[in-house]
């Protein structure tokens, strides 16, 4: 079983796969990783994120950059929006998706092109949203517990920053897929929202 999970950032989405893995004994992909370590080697290259050959010489980053410990914060997140946006880097990163996408047993992928583009034959797919007053409170609360100070209005500005970054782009813009079950997290709980998952899941694959 292919399990497709796309959405804005902090959406849940990242836990809600997570979890979805767990619960049915599938490998997962967080896809959001891969762009994020194009963006971090773009940076520790000295590169500039919005030329499109930077960016694409950034796709041959080290296994290393993937443990890099700045590959989860927001300026990182920022990075990887912007190397987004070229075709050429799409492009590199796709086999690779695709083949975890597709190998013996089935996988869950998250990210923003799941069902449109890397697996659109996949037996599930969702389409992770909520508020950007809930995600930037969640990301701040995540930010604080890395001991961050960051100011809320600051992230709520950068999401939305991003949002419009990734919904508005030629190739491959985040869309809810056709046949993707919207789930709203704004106000669930964590259980909540992944025993929805589960129940959406278990209705398109049977
Ligand atoms: O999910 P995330 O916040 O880690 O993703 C970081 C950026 O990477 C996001 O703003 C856009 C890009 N991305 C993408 O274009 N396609 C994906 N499948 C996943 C992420």
């Amino acid at each position: 079983m292919i399990i497709a999970v796309d959405g804005p950032t902090a959406s849940g989405k990242g836990t809600i796969a997570k979890a979805l893995a767990a619960h049915f004994g599938l490998p997962h992909l967080d896809t959001g990783l891969l762009y994020r370590a194009v963006g971090r080697q773009v940076f520790l290259s000295g590169g500039n994120p919005d030329d499109a050959a930077d960016a694409l010489a950034a796709c041959d980053f080290a296994d290393a950059v993937l443990a890099d410990p700045d590959l989860r914060t927001e300026e990182t997140g920022g990075y990887a929006s912007r190397v987004s946006i070229h075709p050429p880097v799409r492009a590199a990163l796709l086999a690779r998706q695709q083949a975890f996408a597709n190998q013996p047993g089935g996988a869950v992928l998250d990210g923003r092109d799941i069902a449109t583009v890397i697996a659109p034959h996949a037996d599930a797919k969702l389409f992770v949203t909520a508020s950007v007053s809930a995600r930037a409170m969640r990301r701040w609360t995540e930010m604080k517990g890395l001991g961050l100070d960051v100011d809320r209005t600051e992230i709520e500005a950068d999401l939305e920053a991003r949002d419009e970054r990734d919904r508005n782009r030629a190739e491959a813009p985040l869309r809810q897929a056709e046949g993707a079950a919207l789930l709203d997290t704004s106000n669930l709980t964590k259980e909540m929202a992944v025993a929805t998952a589960i129940a959406l899941v278990e209705k398109q694959a049977n």
